[in-house]
């Protein structure tokens, strides 16, 4: 089973169904829905992600690959990592192989800027692109797609790319480095850089009409914008679209940290990569963010209470997460103690998996809770005063910020790395 649902002969391949995907409909199987627009899952516990392994044809995150990123970067891994939270790869061995070899990679993720109501499922791809970045000093570009959501929205272009900015201050948040990051947006950049737009014309070259309604499952009324989109999310994928930081190579590879949902775009792009004589991206898949009313809904900007969102207060903090966090605590204290709760689909608790770093105490909480001695009150507590710092703090780096820093992340310049 190859990674991808492209014919490599160039013939179309008429649609994405993989083997696995098609013997599933013939079962009868229930599928999980996953990719770039649409997720549904009908368990409780949300998504089949071994499941989804397989289907989407790439690798779990075992202990081994987690044991060797610990030996090359000479550092404890990051909890979301350990815990699943990212759960598949593409070649990250590939990536160890190069750092073992002195060899250079940069990282590569994204946003779509529809809305300035970011919550925390957003943060994850920043989080840990700024972990790896400190982990293995290397550079990172960061794609706002306002093009993307001025095609998918019903926003003018000058929402969008406002947006943009907005939504890169959040971003710069989370501490990337100005001398290892650039962040841009398409709107900008891609009109100014020949390269950027040399690399959407070879990827398109490469790509058929059927090939990305299989992929994507566009229509014949979709507008062309849209159609051609894909290129844009790849291009990003090659190092010499960015010649300030990377001169004209095209021998570095990208490491991609982003939602599974994604990964539709860099199936393309490795199908397209060797083609072209380019670099196959490398990816780390993250699980979907659940929304506090439990991982089978979905999480959306305009219900302020599906989810913890930037901006909140922390008496919002507080009532959303009393109020609307599910639990998977029982009914009466009698019945709580006698019988415990369930930490899958405990949304408290599944918060605490993303955002308390400390192993112990989380494992601590874990027994106390499953056993019945800890009541979901005292856990949704636990939660509030995790949670309640975290976006504080959050609040205070994003006010700090002043236009100009947010302008040279977002100026096309050299980075502190020659190659
Ligand atoms: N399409 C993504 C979104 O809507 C944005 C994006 C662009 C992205 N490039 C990326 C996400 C690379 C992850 C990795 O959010």
């Amino acid at each position: 089973m190859g990674d991808t649902n492209l014919d490599s002969t160039g013939e179309p391949a008429g649609n994405a169904l993989t083997d696995q995907m098609k013997d599933a409909s013939i079962k009868g199987e229930e599928e999980d829905i996953v990719n770039p627009w649409n997720v549904q899952s009908t368990s409780a516990t949300g998504v089949d992600y071994d499941k989804l392994i397989k289907r989407f044809g790439s690798s779990k995150i075992d202990d081994l690959l987690l044991q060797r990123i610990e030996k090359v970067i000479r550092k404890p891994i990051h909890h979301m990592l350990k815990r699943g939270i990212f759960f598949s790869h593409r070649d990250m061995h590939h990536i160890l192989d190069l750092v073992e070899q002195g060899k250079p990679f940069f990282l590569y993720t994204g946003r779509g800027p529809s809305s300035d109501a970011m919550h925390l499922g957003h943060l994850l791809p920043f989080i840990i692109t700024k972990w790896l970045q400190d982990a293995f000093d290397v550079p990172a570009v960061i794609q706002l797609t306002d093009d993307e959501k001025f095609l998918w929205k019903d926003l003018k272009l000058e929402q969008v790319h406002q947006l943009s900015y907005e939504n890169a201050k959040d971003i710069i948040a989370c501490g990337l480095d100005i001398n290892k990051t650039f962040i841009f947006s398409n709107l900008d950049y891609i009109g100014s850089s020949r390269e950027f737009y040399a690399n959407m014309k070879r990827i398109e070259k490469c790509v058929t009409f059927n090939q990305v309604k299989g992929i994507f499952g566009f229509g014949d009324s979709d507008c062309i914008g849209k159609i051609s989109f894909p290129a844009i999310q790849a291009a990003p994928c090659f190092s010499n679209s960015f010649p300030h930081i990377f001169g004209s190579r095209t021998d570095i590879p990208a490491l991609i940290p982003c939602g599974i949902d994604q990964d539709p775009y860099f199936r393309m792009t490795r199908d397209v990569a060797p083609r072209i004589n380019y670099q196959k991206p490398a990816l780390l898949h993250s699980i979907f963010f659940p929304a506090l009313q439990g991982a089978q809904t979905k999480m959306s900007s305009s219900d302020p209470n599906s989810s913890i969102f930037l901006t909140d207060t922390p008496k919002q903090i507080k009532t959303k997460i009393n109020k609307h966090a599910f639990s998977g605590g029982q009914s009466t204290v009698e019945e709580h103690r006698a019988l415990g709760g369930n930490c899958d689909i405990d949304i408290a608790y599944q918060y605490l998996r993303y955002f308390m770093a400390d192993d112990l105490r989380l494992e601590e909480i874990r027994k106390q809770y499953s056993s019945g001695e800890m009541l979901t009150g005292e856990l949704k507590k636990i939660l509030v005063d995790t949670i309640q710092p975290i976006i504080a703090n959050h609040q205070t780096k994003r006010t700090q910020l002043d236009k100009e820093t947010v302008m040279s992340f977002m100026t096309p310049r050299p980075l502190k790395f020659r190659f």
